[in-house]
């Protein structure tokens, strides 16, 4: 359990934000399952926040069931981010979260998200700044640092404490890695982190499995643990971490479950989004969610070919009805 001012996180498990996944479609779904402590939305910039950006504002509408809900934001200016955490806090988000993370490009060179690592004066300013402008719990999710011989995040982490940060959350890599090499290789560092402050500390990278949660528990002391693609390939995924958390077995899911879960997910992407978009989505979520199912391959094949939504839907469930008749044969 991890207490976040108001709010009791148990099981103390954290959906990440990813950007162009954790929509509030996804988020639901994700709720909706169970097992899940905090899920968080995508990141979104200051700037845009503040500017009014529609788009930028659209992303921000979440719906009660989804609570508690984490909103990220990014950027490297003090008054914006306060003013945009102002904003996150009026809509009413449970947390606001703090992005020290981001290695694109894009971000970098608004000397934004990882950027902030390498100047931490203004990682520090900014998170006093915003810390002195809200009530609602705070949280900052950073890297290891900019590179391997960079790795300050024992400074950050002081820092965040320092100005009254509620936890943090680290991704045990560093920005220059991207997403390359194994995560849990670095797990260690975490378990430094863990050990250099008194605040909570959520671990996160290549946690992929049930069991790899509980041996980054384990092998690390953090408090709780946030998983990204993990959940991607399987929303099921918090669940059968809460249950093993609990002493219990992982059951996984049925056919059924998962007919269940694309299609309620699709219907909710199909009722909102412009048809071209969601035809984009829904093909990425296809492919997550039929790896490694019977046939998968062949659904992924021929969505390519469709061109709107309703028949998108009409192939998913008939894919699903035939396999269901061809494990029942
Ligand atoms: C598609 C994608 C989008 C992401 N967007 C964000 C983001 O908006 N904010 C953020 O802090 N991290 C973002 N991340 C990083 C994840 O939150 C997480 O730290 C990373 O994927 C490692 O965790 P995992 O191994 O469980 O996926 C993103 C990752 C992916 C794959």
């Amino acid at each position: 359990m991890v207490q976040l001012g108001p709010h009791r996180i148990a099981p103390p498990l954290w959906l990440a934000p990813m950007a162009g996944v954790t929509d509030r479609d996804f988020r639901l779904i994700v709720r909706r399952i169970g097992g899940v402590g905090v899920v968080s939305m995508e990141f979104l910039s200051s700037k845009a926040i503040v500017n009014g950006n529609k788009k930028t504002r659209e992303l921000m509408y979440f719906s009660p069931e989804e609570r508690p809900l984490a909103i990220q934001i990014y950027g490297s200016d003090p008054v914006a981010m306060r003013e945009a955490a102002l904003v996150v806090q009026e809509l009413g988000a449970d947390i606001c979260d703090i992005n020290m993370g981001c290695p694109a490009n894009k971000v970098l060179k608004g000397c934004a998200g990882a950027a902030l690592m390498g100047d931490l004066k203004l990682a520090e300013t900014i998170i006093r700044t915003v810390r002195n402008a809200i009530s609602i719990p705070l949280t900052v999710k950073f890297r290891l640092g900019l590179d391997n011989d960079r790795r300050n995040y024992l400074e950050l982490g002081r820092i965040c404490e320092a100005n009254g940060v509620q936890a943090v959350a680290m991704h045990a890599r560093t920005a220059r890695e991207m997403f390359s090499g194994a995560a849990d290789s670095s797990w260690h560092h975490l378990a430094r982190l863990k050990e250099s402050l008194s605040i909570p500390v959520i671990g996160n990278g290549d946690v992929r499995e049930p069991d790899d949660a509980l041996r980054l528990l384990a092998e690390t002391g953090c408090d709780g643990v946030m998983v990204g693609r993990g959940a991607t390939r399987n929303p099921w995924i918090f669940r059968q971490i809460a249950a093993r958390l609990a002493g219990s077995g992982v059951s996984e899911p049925t056919l059924e479950d998962r007919r269940e879960l694309v299609l309620s997910h699709f219907r909710l992407v199909a009722e909102r989004e412009p048809s071209t978009f969601a035809l984009h989505k829904l093909r990425k979520f296809t492919g997550w969610y039929t790896h490694g199912l019977p046939n998968g391959r062949h659904l992924r094949q021929a969505i390519n070919q469709i061109p709107d939504v309703p028949s998108f839907l009409a192939t998913v469930e008939a894919f699903f009805d035939g396999t269901a008749v061809e494990q029942a044969a």
